[in-house]
């Protein structure tokens, strides 16, 4: 079987590692992959979001299954190009996947059908955002409507940054057309919890609970980044707290998306905040979370390309879906400087004899790998408890060398403080 993974961070490297595991797999692609992936999959120069090239290469390898991971593709519709050829895709289609790709569809989504979130109010002028933060309440949220890289979403503690959040996406437009509508929400507290979920539009799947750690520093401190490490379980994701979670958000997300003709199949994304008024959503992806991906398929013990078959084919109720009951942790080591300048190009050394090292951003260079990114590796490891996977994967970090690495200290503190 030929399988083709879409994308080229460390989620895909993860995704690429557990396909393997499957013994059908005889060509395994990776577009356009890293130096890492390279090591697991063949790597092809094509971009994630080059959709032409994508499916020129599918047709012409003869690709049986694909895989398309990041939100760009999915959101510029690469599962209707690729299915539009005759191959089978796991992965939302661009009308399903504009669940991450639209904050306002997202938000009116919820509204209509009831399913709990911060409330909001949609701009798409920004002399009315402006007219309506002379009053709201501070702090409040401010969120560009499309895909801005993670970083259209902007907490204003004072309302003069309130101010300029609507000034530099909406007239300035620094995430371009994405911020031609905003949504200005309620801020909500309360500890956050990542959920990805297999879902054909019939079946929904949880998996494993995890939680990110985004900003940079210690002590969630620093700037926002993609993500600088995880744990899974996540412990404030009690059974109580799934089940009211299943049958307020998950089902209904899954009917509403249905019912407005946009049956979401892949893996859905639940950013949850547990506030004292119960669950809500915070944001919706279309895809794995990246690094959430690093810490929840390593726990996973069924044959996930069997998973993702299941998914394309409408028969999920069919799949084994079984997690470890142990715990994991992902430590990001990160080029010093990231999410802000940062140097490329150093040599990395890695252990040999460690199965969760996932590279991504890093290259070949002369039959050596070097640093090629902001983020370099996560580093993983899976132990009965979290305190031992949390030890473990920092003894892991300290055997793997390169100029100018980073990483936080803290990953999974506050989920062993929540355990007690
Ligand atoms: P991003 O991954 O860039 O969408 O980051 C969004 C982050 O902003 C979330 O992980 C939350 O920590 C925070 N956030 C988003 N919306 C809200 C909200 N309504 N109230 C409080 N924090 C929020
Ligand atoms: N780790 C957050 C995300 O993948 O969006």
């Amino acid at each position: 079987m030929k399988v083709m993974v879409v994308g080229g961070g460390g989620r895909e490297h993860t995704i690429v590692k557990k396909i393997k595991e499957n013994k059908g797999v005889t060509e395994l692609y990776a577009l356009p992959g890293n130096g890492g992936i390279a090591q697991d999959a063949v790597c092809v120069d094509i971009g994630a979001k080059d959709i032409e090239g994508i499916t020129a290469f599918a047709k012409e390898k003869q690709i049986d299954f694909a895989i398309v991971a990041p939100d760009d593709p999915l959101v510029l519709g690469a599962v209707d190009a690729l299915e539009s050829i005759g191959i089978s895709c796991f992965g939302p289609n661009k009308k399903a996947a504009i669940l991450e790709g639209s904050k306002v569809f997202s938000k009116n989504l919820m509204k209509k059908y009831g399913i709990p979130t911060a409330s909001y109010e949609v701009f798409d002028d920004p002399k009315d955002a402006l007219a309506y933060l002379e009053t709201a309440p501070i702090p409040t949220v401010v969120k560009a409507d499309g895909l801005a890289l993670g970083k259209g979403v902007i907490i204003a503690e004072t309302r003069e940054q309130a101010v300029n959040a609507v000034h530099t996406i909406m007239e300035d437009k620094v995430f371009g057309k994405s911020g031609d509508h905003i949504v200005v929400e309620e801020f909500l507290t309360g500890p956050e919890v990542s959920v990805l979920a297999f879902t054909d539009g019939k079946t929904m799947i949880p998996m494993v609970s995890s939680m990110d750690h985004k900003r940079a520093l210690d002590g969630d401190k620093g700037l926002n980044t993609g993500g600088m490490g995880t744990v899974a379980p996540n412990p404030y994701y009690t059974e109580d707290v799934a089940t009211e979670c299943m049958e307020k958000i998950f089902l209904p997300t899954m009917e509403a998306m249905n019912a407005e003709g946009r049956t979401f199949k892949g893996c859905l994304y639940f950013g949850l905040m547990l506030t004292a008024d119960g669950p809500k959503v915070i944001e919706y992806n279309c895809r794995f979370g990246d690094p959430e991906t690093q810490v929840v398929l390593p726990l996973l013990e069924s044959d996930l390309l069997t998973i993702m078959q299941h998914i394309a084919n409408g028969t999920l109720a069919d799949a084994e879906v079984k997690f470890s009951k142990k715990a994991a942790c992902c430590v990001i080591m990160a080029s010093k400087g990231y999410p802000g300048k940062y140097e490329t190009g150093f040599e990395l050394t890695l252990p040999e004899n460690r199965s969760h090292i996932f590279v991504a951003g890093a290259k070949q260079k002369d039959g050596k790998l070097v640093t090629g990114g902001g983020r370099v590796l996560g580093v993983t490891e899976v132990a009965d408890t979290l305190a031992e996977a949390i030890d473990a994967a920092y003894a892991t970090v300290k055997t793997v060398k390169f100029e100018n690495a980073y990483y936080r200290n803290d990953i999974g503190q506050k989920a062993l403080a929540a355990e007690v």
